[in-house]
């Protein structure tokens, strides 16, 4: 009779799980850093593929502290996040508006790995896997970092610079004043006739 699985084998199926997880990210990382304009954007994501692939060492460690098997088990949540990323890779946009929507699902993605490290730590922790569960956290940090980073490039002019190709004369020209537009918004032909 097949045992009932404890939270010690729902955290194995969880590592496994992020350790196939950030393979496939060492192989989409490349990809949205090619598709990138800005260099910074592009130097982003180059880093975060070197932190990628120390991570990857990092997991092999924490399943070294738990006497387990290094292996890996596809992760079909990522597989749908880098196969979204691709989609909007095919996009034809403006340079800017592709940085934009590349930001865009490098978050998506960040925040899937806060996710699983974020419920991995919480879990090691529970059960006093104390080294594995400072492995970890190092890289819920680096993840969360790396999302820091990709919020502060899009803050710090590429969110502005897609908005203002999407708007190119509505960014010259002032907000209407409020009685100034007035007379341009006719007012609907229904209320002249219920008037006297
Ligand atoms: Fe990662
Ligand atoms: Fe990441």
């Amino acid at each position: 009779m097949a045992e009932t699985g404890t939270l010690h084998d729902a955290f194995i199926d969880e590592l496994r799980d992020t350790y196939d997880a950030e393979r496939q990210l060492t192989k989409a990382l490349p990809k949205l850093a090619k598709a990138a304009t800005s260099p910074e954007l592009r130097e982003a994501f180059e880093t975060h593929l070197e932190e990628t692939q120390g991570q990857i060492e990092r997991l092999e460690q924490v399943f070294e502290s738990l006497e387990e098997k290094v292996r890996g088990k596809h992760c079909d949540g990522i597989a749908g996040i880098i196969e979204e990323g691709k989609s909007i890779m095919e996009e034809d946009f403006d340079e800017t508006t592709m940085d934009a929507c590349l930001i865009a699902a490098g978050q998506r993605a960040e925040h899937y790995e806060m996710a699983a490290y974020g419920t991995l730590v919480a879990w090691a922790k529970a059960m006093g896997h104390t080294e594995a569960a400072d492995l970890l956290q190092e890289t819920l940090d680096e993840e969360k970092a790396a999302d820091e980073k990709l919020s502060g490039l899009a803050k710090g002019g590429i969110n502005q610079g897609a908005a203002d190709a999407a708007h190119p004369e509505e960014d010259e020209k002032e907000p209407a004043a409020v009685g100034a537009g007035a007379k341009k918004t006719a007012a609907p032909k229904a209320k002249s006739g219920s008037r006297r």
